[in-house]
């Protein structure tokens, strides 16, 4: 079953469900109590780490105003009574034990998660009526908060808003969310939020890169990779009696120098694989003051240290030649698909014993050394 309380296997929320409709799960994690309240986001959001948002409006009247953090407990202090909303983003990555709220989320593949953003609001507090272009799981963490969505409507943004907010927005469904209630909604359902008291929500939301963002990294990539200097060439040409004209051999020699190898699968996959480990990464994971080396590493183990994912690291793997690719915030490493598996997997990871063979001990310190894992001090 998916989540703790409901009557859906994986296999039926996916046919059914995911990207194509809807879906209220009442109570879906029931006693569920927030490991954090309203001060620690606002902590949080004072934090120049943080990626922190303070929106005040409401609809219909669309007086929004949108203020950046980090913020200063001032900031705080002068906002009024009601309709604003404090928005913190990666909230699991800053509290890493937040991951095991994400653990019940392995129905989905790990890479597709993107973060935990947490909403604190005043009553009336809203982020406005959107549309978003991923899906996202919005579990109601504290208070009561009163979802109206709409899969047909009119999609005219506000003019001149920073915030993406729909200038009309006629719901079609609603419902009022109490703690442990989840919303799931696929991208491109219209909805609108607005808390009914102090209320914190919970948005679980999935990475989706767009067309825009692939293509520039894959010109980066191809650019900075093997033929990148490659310069066009015209060892045949013909004297051009009009000025100013580029010919067509001249297009099709661009054409050439351009697309005539074809990326093969193993390249893409590599591009991908290192693509999708960047892909938002907020924070450029540093290595530790002492490096590590494999002895250091046996000790560590043999002392009972447990290894831990750094939180801003993202991890995946593509299976390639019946090993591995690993790939960790852009960097690639080999490895066997079992170790690829192991080391994305948290409770595996923190399973690890001494005696690993040579070449996995080898990785370990690389991924170390880059910070990518960390022991977790005893
Ligand atoms: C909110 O939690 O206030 C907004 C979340 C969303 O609409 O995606
Ligand atoms: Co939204």
């Amino acid at each position: 079953m998916i989540f703790d309380n409901s009557p859906l296997s994986p296999d039926q929320f996916l046919a059914e469900y995911w990207q194509k409709k809807p879906l209220l799960l009442r109570q879906a994690l029931p006693n569920f109590i927030p490991d954090l309240d309203a001060n620690d986001i606002a902590g949080l959001a004072c934090d120049e780490l943080a990626e922190a948002r303070l929106i005040t409006g409401e609809y219909p009247e669309h007086n929004w105003q949108l203020k950046y953090g980090p913020f200063a407990e001032e900031d705080f202090r002068v906002l009024p009574q009601d309709h604003w909303t404090l928005l913190v983003q990666d909230v699991e990555k800053h509290y890493p034990p937040l991951q095991t709220l994400l653990d019940q989320f392995a129905f989905l593949p790990s890479w597709r998660i993107d973060d935990l953003m947490v909403s604190v609001a005043g009553p009336g507090g809203s982020v406005g009526p959107h549309v978003d272009q991923y899906d996202v799981f919005l579990l109601q963490a504290d208070g009561t908060r009163r979802w109206e969505i709409a899969e047909l409507f009119n999609g005219a943004l506000l003019p001149d808003c920073e915030l993406n907010v729909l200038r009309e927005f006629v719901p079609q469904q609603e419902w009022l969310l109490q703690p442990g209630d989840l919303l799931y909604l696929p991208p491109g359902v219209a909805h609108h939020g607005v808390a009914q008291g102090p209320c914190m929500t919970w948005s679980i939301g999935m990475r989706a890169p767009g067309k825009a963002d692939l293509y520039q990294s894959l010109g980066e990539w191809l650019a900075s990779g093997e033929g990148g200097d490659n310069r066009y060439r015209d060892p045949i040409l013909q004297p051009d009696p009009y000025p100013g004209q580029v010919e067509a051999s001249a297009i099709q020699g661009f054409r050439e120098l351009l697309f005539s190898e074809a990326m093969d699968l193993q390249q893409f996959s590599s591009f991908l694989g290192s693509f999708l480990s960047r892909y938002r990464l907020a924070h450029e994971p540093a290595g530790p003051d002492k490096r590590v080396d494999a002895a250091s590493i046996e000790r560590s183990l043999n002392a009972g240290q447990i290894l831990r994912h750094n939180p801003w690291t993202r991890l995946l793997w593509i299976e390639s030649y019946s090993d591995a690719s690993l790939f960790a915030a852009g960097s690639e490493y080999r490895c066997s698909v079992e170790f690829a598996a192991t080391l994305c997997d948290r409770k595996r990871l923190a399973s690890i014993k001494a005696g690993l063979p040579a070449a996995e001990n080898e990785l370990l310190c690389a991924l170390l050394n880059q910070g990518h894992l960390y022991f977790e001090p005893l």
